[in-house]
């Protein structure tokens, strides 16, 4: 074993003859707190170059090196690392705790049967196929005691991830998505994850965009594992005192969510399809009949002439743009689909200017390779090279310009109906060629930040992009929903890991069907989805074709009252989630959380499935359960005030909670100040210009008698559309309770950049 070192050391790398040959590892103090580790083979570029993180930061952290004949020891001022000669990797904390150690699988259970017993296994669909797995490395870490894995994106199954693998490998799969073995793939491609013991955390990135494999302890109890198909092994191990700092550390490297536009966080109602512009209009004059607040309807593929993107059927939609003005007399905003495979027909123009332009992928042979989608056969735009999303970008254009006010991003792994595109379909880049097997991964994540960019530049505002395939670093362009799960309980229930897992891997930003895509819906299972999600960040209904209708409406008086409810409820608090995304901005941290993630040495919570935080002062404990109408609830220590009682409950035990149909259990953290807005039909600028604060003290008697710890909060606003708060137009206030001060609580502007103010601000005693 050889190493070099680079000066200064925040640099140094390693010769072994366990490396494939001409390949070295190369490790970097990206800062003290974040290391590097990444083989690097001949002259490859070493620049750092990835698709998640746009602005490699330098190397801030320094090394301090000591090399003895079996190892080399690198010190930060945060951690050691010490890299054996058969290049086991350990790392420890600054106080000599063993953190991360490296190691072999040793107990693989499959390694214990024969041929014979595996492929019969396999038939019966006992075990999963692995027979393709050709590692070309892999990294496989200890499991040292009473660990948690949290993360990678939308995958299926629980909060914690143990005992559980999984792949990347951007699929779209039609059947039901449920826990392993049969779903270790799913849309998107996260390969983030947390590791949390007892006092100890830390997350591993593996930014490497080939087809990768993730095992936690599955096979073999003692280890957990990562492996690549293809490219370089490159990973980084990021420490943080907490899972907050780990998501913090990510995030700083594949970066956060820019603030959303305000009309965003509504209620979104879609379908497969609203098909004609009657219809739409019918619909938005259902959300004022029923009243019923609404933001946004979605036109999905239907909108289109035979499913060409950029374009509109002008027998169905022959207006959108005065569709649009009409919707927006009642605050509606317009969403429309956009897939990415392009229709092949000679004279569309989208066809006919790539072609032109050679902005398609293609065969080995150089021939624009076809496959089919929606529109039948159908070619794939290379989004790898800059002029293809600058092309892409411009195109949104045609949707701006027709009143649609955002774009979702589908069927972007990308899908194919004649099979999966081959591994070796070439998507030009700028200067390289990529293969479909480098970037399979990321196309998804590049359609996106196309689409935003576009976006961006037609409009001036924040882009509002939806995407169903991503990559790590999609959380800059997007946000994303969880694809086509289905109206089943199992898939509600899922719903919540899925949700917080995304929002750990640095995607606050998300949501899912609401009340299932395929399958048909019942009232009861579309009122507790409804009242499940009320704080998911997208809130969305959405089914498909041929289901049964979901509407708010669309079932009894019973289902309807429930929804507008609970759609109510998400409007009054989406002040309150608004702070949350402007909190992202400035950490990373997800707008819904797992209890584990404030209550971090609290055993209740490692893998609470049914709860969750909406920030750190709401806990939403829903019914995910057919005809169940009492639960079982964990509440952290604390008081916490039922919402639906005003009953103050002291926190650190489970409690018996009834929740008939129409009562979905939602806990205020005592002590919490919490901005809302009075009840609004919609997210228009007219209707935000009130705010109420509420004040949920520890202890509440009667008006007047009421005691509390001093407490206070930040509430952000701003014009809620557009870049200027980049620039400082925007407001900061803080409101505080003091017990020493009588009369309530205190209104400060502390910053005052946005002149648009609120006409009143309230304050109630809850
Ligand atoms: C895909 C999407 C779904 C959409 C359908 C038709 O299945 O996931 O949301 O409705 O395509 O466009």
């Amino acid at each position: 074993m050889k190493h070099r070192i680079k000066h200064p050391a925040s640099s140094f790398t390693i010769q072994n003859d366990k490396l494939p040959a001409g390949s070295v590892l190369q490790i970097d103090a990206i800062t003290d707190n974040i290391i590097r580790i990444h083989t690097i083979t001949g002259t490859q570029n070493t620049d750092g170059s990835s698709f998640a993180i746009e602005n490699p930061p330098g190397l801030s952290g320094s090394f301090d090196i000591s090399s003895h004949k079996q190892a080399i020891t690198a010190a930060t001022s945060c951690l050691t690392l010490k890299a054996s000669k058969s290049l086991q990797i350990d790392i420890y904390d600054k106080k000599g705790n063993l953190v991360c150690a490296g190691a072999r699988a040793n107990n693989n259970v499959a390694a214990q049967l024969s041929k014979e017993e595996i492929s019969q296994l396999i038939q019966e669909g006992h075990m999963a196929d692995t027979s393709d797995i050709q590692f070309k490395y892999k990294a496989t870490k200890k499991i040292m005691g009473d660990e948690s894995f949290y993360g990678l994106g939308d995958k299926t199954g629980f909060l914690d991830k143990k005992g559980y693998d999984y792949i990347m490998w951007n699929s779209d799969n039609p059947d039901p998505h449920v826990e392993n073995p049969a779903f270790r793939a799913l849309y998107k491609s996260v390969p983030f994850f947390i590791v949390r013991r007892q006092n100890c955390t830390y997350g591993i990135f593996l930014d490497n965009t080939y087809k990768s494999y993730f095992d936690f302890g599955c096979s073999d109890a003692g280890c957990y594992s990562f492996g690549v198909t293809g490219g370089e092994l490159d990973y980084y191990f990021i420490y943080g005192k907490n899972i907050k700092e780990v998501i913090k550390n990510y995030t700083s490297l594949t970066g956060r969510s820019p603030l959303p536009q305000l009309w965003t966080l509504g209620y979104h109602q879609s379908r497969w399809s609203y098909s004609s512009e009657d219809e739409v209009i019918k619909l938005a004059d259902n959300f004022k009949k029923y009243d019923i607040p609404c933001d946004a309807v979605h036109l999905d593929i239907d909108y289109m002439d035979q499913f060409k993107v950029f374009t509109n059927d002008s027998s169905r939609f022959p207006d959108l743009k005065s569709l649009s003005r009409r919707l927006s007399k009642d605050g509606i905003k317009l969403v429309s689909i956009i897939d990415p495979g392009v229709k092949a027909e000679d004279g569309y123009y989208m066809y006919d200017e790539g072609n032109k332009n050679n902005y398609f992928a293609t065969s080995e042979d150089g021939k624009v390779y076809h496959n089919a989608v929606w529109p039948g056969d159908s070619v794939f735009p290379a989004f790898t090279s800059s002029k293809v999303r600058k092309w892409w970008g411009d195109k949104t254009k045609f949707l701006t310009d027709n009143g649609i006010s955002g774009i979702w991003n589908d069927m972007n792994e990308p899908a194919s109906f004649n099979g999966p595109l081959p591994d070796n379909i070439i998507f030009p880049g700028d200067g390289k060629d990529y293969t479909h097997k480098e970037i399979h991964n990321v196309y998804g994540h590049l359609m996106a930040e196309a689409t935003y960019n576009g976006l961006k530049e037609n409009t001036q505002k924040r882009p509002f992009v939806i995407t169903r395939a991503c990559y790590s670093g999609s959380q800059k362009y997007t946000t994303v929903w969880m694809g086509d799960n289905q109206s089943i309980w199992t898939h509600l229930k899922l719903a919540i890991p899925q949700i917080l897992n995304c929002g750990m891997s640095g995607i606050p930003f998300c949501g899912v069907d609401i009340g299932g895509f395929g399958s048909n819906a019942t009232p009861e299972l579309l009122s507790r989805w409804t009242e499940a999600c009320c704080f998911f960040p997208l809130f969305r209904n959405h089914s498909a074709k041929m289901t049964r209708r979901q509407e708010p409406w669309a079932f009894d008086k019973r289902t309807l009252d429930i929804c507008r409810k609970y759609i109510k409820l998400r409007y009054k608090f989406i002040p309150y989630l608004y702070d949350l995304c402007y909190e992202e901005t400035l950490t990373g941290l997800p707008i819904l959380r797992p209890l584990v993630m404030e209550y971090e040495n609290d055993p209740e919570v490692i893998n609470c499935n049914d709860e969750y935080l909406v920030g750190n002062s709401i806990l939403v404990a829903p019914v995910t359960d057919q005809g169940v109408s009492v639960r079982s609830i964990y509440l952290p220590h604390g008081i916490w005030i039922d919402y639906n009682s005003g009953r103050r409950i002291k926190g650190g035990r489970y409690i018996l909670y009834n929740a008939p149909l129409d009562i979905c259990p939602v806990f205020i953290k005592g002590g919490s100040i919490l901005p809302t807005y009075p009840g609004i039909p919609n997210l228009d600028m007219p209707n935000t210009r009130k705010l109420v604060i509420e004040f949920y003290p520890l202890d509440y008697k009667a008006p007047g008698n009421y005691t509390s710890k001093a407490c206070y909060y930040m509430h952000y606003q701003d014009n809620g559309t557009d870049f200027n708060y980049q620039t400082g137009e925007y407001n900061l206030y803080k409101f505080s309770f003091s017990p020493d001060r009588p009369g309530g609580l205190e209104i400060k502007l502390t910053t005052n950049g946005y002149k648009g103010k609120y006409k009143s601000i309230s304050a109630v005693i809850k």
